[in-house]
Formats: structure tokens, C-alpha cells, sequence
């Protein structure tokens, strides 16, 4: 055996069920050996990591780059880099471009501009009520996951009828791949929204009235019958209320493929927040309140709510500064302080370092289809390494951010824990809390390690296709 790229010296590893302190070999891009301290053959490098924590990289199931078409609010360089600094190895980059990833040719595109992403990453693909012809293509051509917008957000992309939707899921169901679901309901938040436009309601907290609960717990019981029926696999994004946990403890229960996950503002922010943030805290779904974020907590504890996702959504100082709510664009930037803010509650007691990396590594690496090549930090594995100081603080200023999305609910927010290094694939990306500009196009798709187990598949005679292949009995 040929000695080690690097050695990673003296941190505490840590995993979803355990932390020791170890070395761990870098070579040709994957973990070597973890090994008792000094035991590990000598590297042409060595990373002194006594006192810090060696974490899997956070894998991010939910950002938006922008690219192709709104790259005045980010792109594959400025967003891939905020997840360097953050941590973050791999991202999973959501089709509500311009145009949005809904067919093969667009998936082209997208894979061409993401040539300079410093991150691994995936791509969705659209499921929309135009595009069902397009999902096989999308499916071949190696797409990682594909996102259903119940509910209009930033894009305005129509929400497909149940109809198509059923169809879109038939289709996908054979491929195993995840759809991710942006579950609110649509026609209701529509409905609302007009009469409290109508009302005259303007201010920011009009936003959740137009929004509530409600609109998120019919959807994802509407979603999750759809995937039982077929089979599908599906994923609950950006969970944001305790009403919709029962759907979803409720569809688990029945043994429905659906896993769910929440971002940073949900846990950490509620509606006291409004006043202080204005158009700023604008995101769909909307942040509710405090006994939400409560009830959250305790769903990812007890693994009703499987992982942490940011929803990166980065916009324009402009474009989120407004008078009239409405007007405001959803969302802010999250790739880059996911991890500072989420390892801040790890210093106050909140959750531990396990749990953490539970829920921003191996869950996402498990339900997505990427381990056990990606999301720890054993013998095999991808080298994508998150080094972090737990004794570090800093404080969150937007302006600092290396996302072109300069707008956040957190800014001045002091946090205590920092990955101070982040490694892609055995390769720094991030050094020393500054990036490593060299390593811009060393981001590659992991469609060649993405395995997603077969799909125990259900009423597969009645799907549409099925159907129609059936002789008109005479
Ligand atoms: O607030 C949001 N903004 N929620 C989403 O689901 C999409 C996102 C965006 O793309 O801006
Ligand atoms: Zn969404």
C-alpha cells in the first residue's frame, strides 16, 4: 500500500452514532484508513486537527443556483463557493431556473453551466403538467431527483393538477429516484391571497394568514397517497409546521417511501421574528411560530423529520426589500450558514454533534442515494470532509457571504462552531476560511455513484401507460 495524499491528524471523527479521536487517510479522493492516532503510514501532507472535529460534509438536498437565467441573484461559481465555506460537499440544485430543467436539453444546460461548481452536486428535474413527456428523458439522461412544486413560489411555475401529477409520479416510480416536494397547496394560497389583497392586508405577517398550516398538511396527505398508490418515493422539503408531521408520521407508518426535512429558519425562527426582519424573513413556506419550531425540534429527534436542508434561495437586496409584502421575493441564502448556525445550537445543547451529522450527512446520503460512497467518514468513502472548530465564533454578516445573495434573517447573529476547512473528494476547497479558488470545476455529478435501492412498485396494471397498452375490451 502506497503511503496517503494527506493525513488528517488527531481530530475527533465523528459519526451519526459515535465520535473518537483518530487519523484519517486522504488518497486518490477517498478516506484510506481511519486509524488510532500515529498508527496510519506517513503522507506527503499532513492537517493538524487537535481540538477540531472531522464531520462528513454536509450534503444539501435543497439550493437554488439560479443559473441558467436569474444569475444577477447567484450561480453554479458564487453558489458552489458559499457551500465550500460552508461546509457543505455536496448540493442538490433545484430546476426553477430560467428556463427550469424540465427536459433533456435543458438538463444539458444545466450540467454545462454547473462545469464550475467547486461542491459535488445533483440535479432535479422538473415534474410539471407540461412536461410528463419529458420525465423518461430527464430520467435517462441522469437526473438525481426531481422536484413537484405543489404551490407557486419564486418562478411561478404552474403547479400541476393531481392528474398529471399521479402520471408524473407513475413515470418516475420505476426509476427510484426521490421527488421532492415543495407541498403547499396552491389553490388555497391563491384563494387567501386575494382576499387579503383585497382586505388591504399588506404587512409581512399577511404572508403566513395567506399560507397556513393547512396549505402545507393537505398537500403532503395528497402527496403522500399518491405515492403509496404508486410506489414513488417522495421527499416532504422545508417542513414548517406541526400540522403537517401527521400526515407524514401517518404516511410513514403505512410504510410509504416519504422522508422530510426542515432548514435552519424553521428551527430558528417564528413569527416574533417578523417585526424585527420585515420583507426580509419572506420565504414559502412561510416561518410560523414558536410552538412550530418546538414541535420540529422533537419531529427530527425522534426521526419523523429525517434531515436538515437549506432551501438556499438567494435574491437581490432589491428584490427582498419591500413596503408591500406581496412584492418581496421568497427566501435568502442558507448554504453557507447551515452549518455555523446549526453547529451554534450543538454549543448551546440543543442537539449533539451525532445528531448533526445525522440529519446533514447520512440521512441526506441515505434516502438520496448516495451511500455509502458519500455522508461518513470511513475507510471507502469519498473524501468530502468537514474539519470544524467547535471554540470558534464569528458572526454572520451577508455581506461577508460568498453567495451573490447578500440578504439574510440572520445577519449579526453570533455563532460558536465553524468548519475552518472543507474537503471535496480528498481536495480543499475551503482552507483556512478562505476558498480555494483553484479548486473552481473540481465539482463533479454523482449520477455514476447514485444508487438508489429497486422500488417496491404498487398498482403498477392501473398506471396510465398500463392502461392504455390494455386491447378497448369489445
Ligand atoms: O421561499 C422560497 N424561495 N421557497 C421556495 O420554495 C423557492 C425559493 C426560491 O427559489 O426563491
Ligand atoms: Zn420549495
Amino acid at each position: 500500500m502506497s503511503g496517503p495524499d494527506l493525513l488528517i491528524q488527531g481530530g475527533t471523527v465523528v459519526s451519526g452514532s459515535t465520535s473518537f479521536v483518530a487519523d484519517v487517510a486522504v488518497k486518490d479522493g477517498l478516506i484510506q484508513a481511519v486509524g488510532a492516532p500515529g498508527s496510519l503510514p506517513e503522507a506527503r501532507e499532513t492537517l493538524d486537527a487537535t481540538g477540531l472535529f472531522v464531520l462528513p460534509g454536509a450534503i444539501d438536498v435543497h439550493v437554488h443556483f439560479r443559473e441558467p437565467g436569474y444569475t444577477h441573484k447567484e450561480d453554479w461559481e458564487t453558489g458552489t463557493a458559499a457551500a465550500a465555506m460552508g461546509g457543505t460537499t455536496t448540493v442538490f440544485e433545484m430546476p426553477n431556473t430560467h428556463p427550469p430543467t424540465r427536459s433533456l436539453a435543458e438538463l444539458r444546460d444545466k450540467q454545462a453551466a454547473a462545469r464550475k461548481a467547486y461542491v459535488d452536486f445533483g440535479i432535479y428535474g422538473l415534474l410539471a403538467e407540461d412536461n410528463i413527456g419529458e420525465l423518461q428523458g430527464l430520467i435517462d439522461g441522469g437526473v438525481n431527483a426531481f422536484k413537484c412544486f405543489m404551490g407557486n413560489t419564486f418562478g411561478n411555475l404552474p403547479s400541476p393538477s393531481t392528474g398529471a401529477m399521479l402520471e408524473g409520479f407513475e413515470i418516475i416510480a420505476p426509476s427510484g429516484l426521490r421527488i421532492s416536494l415543495h407541498a403547499e397547496t396552491a389553490s388555497i394560497m391563491a384563494w387567501r391571497q386575494q382576499r387579503l389583497i383585497a382586505a388591504g392586508r399588506n404587512d409581512p405577517l399577511a404572508h403566513i394568514a395567506a399560507r397556513p398550516a393547512v396549505v402545507a398538511a393537505e398537500a403532503v396527505a395528497r402527496a403522500a397517497i399518491l405515492a403509496e398508490w404508486t410506489g414513488a418515493r417522495v421527499h416532504v422539503l422545508h417542513i414548517s409546521s406541526a400540522l403537517e408531521l401527521g400526515p407524514l408520521r401517518d404516511a410513514k407508518a403505512r410504510g410509504v417511501d416519504i422522508t422530510g426535512g426542515t432548514c435552519p429558519c424553521y428551527l430558528l425562527l417564528d413569527s416574533s421574528d417578523y417585526a424585527r426582519l420585515g420583507s426580509v424573513i419572506r420565504v414559502n413556506p412561510p416561518v410560523r411560530e414558536a410552538a412550530d419550531s418546538e414541535a420540529i425540534w422533537a419531529a427530527l429527534k425522534d426521526g419523523t423529520v429525517d434531515l436538515i436542508e437549506t432551501d438556499h434561495a438567494p435574491h437581490s437586496p432589491e428584490e427582498k426589500t419591500k413596503a408591500v409584502i406581496w412584492e418581496a421575493d421568497c427566501g435568502f441564502p442558507g448554504v453557507e450558514t447551515q452549518m455555523p448556525l446549526m453547529l451554534n445550537q450543538v454549543s448551546r445543547g440543543r442537539l449533539s454533534l451525532q445528531d448533526y451529522v445525522r440529519f446533514s450527512a447520512e440521512q441526506p446520503a441515505k434516502r438520496f442515494g448516495l451511500w455509502p460512497a458519500k455522508g461518513r467518514i470511513e475507510a471507502g468513502a469519498h473524501a468530502d470532509i468537514a474539519v470544524v472548530d467547535m471554540a470558534r465564533t464569528e458572526t454572520i454578516r451577508a455581506a461577508a457571504l460568498h453567495s451573490r445573495g447578500k440578504v439574510t434573517p440572520f445577519e449579526g447573529e453570533s455563532v460558536t462552531g465553524v468548519p475552518v476547512h472543507t474537503l471535496v473528494r480528498g481536495r480543499f476547497v475551503q482552507r483556512d476560511r478562505r476558498l480555494v479558488s483553484e479548486a473552481r470545476g473540481h465539482g463533479r455529478q454523482v449520477t455514476d455513484i447514485q444508487r438508489m435501492p429497486p422500488p417496491v412498485l404498487n398498482h403498477a396494471d392501473q398506471t396510465l401507460a398500463s392502461v392504455l397498452r390494455t386491447p378497448t375490451p369489445s
